[in-house]
């Protein structure tokens, strides 16, 4: 297992699981049982996907030591303000049954309580309750908002990634600021998946073409928390020990083409819905 090291110095696996995977033939502890023994070690939920009592009943079942794993989850936009937040993070660690995170982030980049929010993630990693803290769709103005009042450095921006929506632009700024990167949706769900010059690619090294897009990411420094209801997938997707040469990673860079699977985060944070 590859890990990262935070700016602050935590350790994080650069391959985790996307926990709101679902499999309509197995239970979700199936499906989460089967991501432990496939060797997934980061668990990445939020308040938004309303599975974090299920997943804490998971954990705690599962035999696995607390710090044998990396817990991530992240404030919903319903959940932002000072009070609120600290009250989220009661809320989300109760229910998942711990009483730290590795990680907490802020869903989606909101403006009118924004840096109460931070301020309480902040407090919560001062006093030492989550080992880090970070943003979730964030793009740049909104760092640099951020960055105006925050007196910790996020440690990581989980944004939407992959080889159709490449953010190479952010991540260049990300690099630049020293936060992590790490990909959601990083198999871009669906088109992608098909893509010839891909499946070429992944024809000569033997591979599957999501192995191929996660190998790519990771290779680029971008951590990646694919999620999948099928085992054998799951194990596919940490089967990463191969190396991209230089002129197959900048066919995968050219594909890129400014399509997003979801909204971009101005928009979605208008909706009531986050
Ligand atoms: P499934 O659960 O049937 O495996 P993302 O994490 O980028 O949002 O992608 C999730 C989607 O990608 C799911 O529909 C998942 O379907 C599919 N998927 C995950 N891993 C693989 C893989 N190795 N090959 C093909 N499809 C995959």
């Amino acid at each position: 297992m590859e890990f990262v090291t935070l700016n602050n110095g935590v350790e994080m696996p650069m391959v985790g699981f996307g926990t709101d995977a679902a499999n309509d033939a197995l239970s979700y502890g199936e499906v989460m049982d089967a991501a432990v023994q496939a060797g997934y070690r980061l668990f990445d939920t939020a308040a938004m996907y309303g599975n974090q009592n299920e997943l804490g009943d998971f954990l705690a079942g599962s035999g696995l030591k607390r710090d044998d794993y990396f817990l991530t989850s992240k404030v919903a936009q319903k959940e932002q303000g000072y009070e609120n937040t600290l009250q989220a993070f009661k809320n989300t660690t109760a229910a998942l049954q711990t009483d730290y995170l590795d990680l907490y982030l802020v869903h989606w980049p909101k403006f009118d309580p924004f840096f109460e929010t931070w301020r309480a993630l902040e407090h919560l990693y001062k006093e030492g309750y989550v080992r880090a803290i970070g943003v979730s769709n964030f793009e740049a103005h909104h760092l640099d908002r951020l960055l105006t009042k925050a007196t910790v450095m996020p440690a990581v921006d989980q944004i939407e990634t992959h080889p159709y929506f490449n953010q190479h632009v952010l991540h260049g700024y990300l690099e630049e600021l020293g936060i992590q990167h790490q990909a959601w949706s990083p198999l871009g769900r669906g088109a992608v998946l098909q893509d010839p010059v891909l499946a070429g690619i992944a024809e000569r090294y033997g591979v599957s073409i999501a192995q191929v897009i996660l190998r790519w990411q990771i290779q680029h420094n971008v951590a990646v928390i694919p999620k999948s209801g099928n085992p054998a997938r799951m194990a596919q997707n940490l089967a990463l020990d191969f190396q991209l040469t230089t002129t197959d990673m900048a066919r995968i860079d050219a594909l890129q083409r400014g399509e997003r699977i979801m909204g971009a985060p101005d928009q979605n944070y208008t909706e009531d819905l986050w």
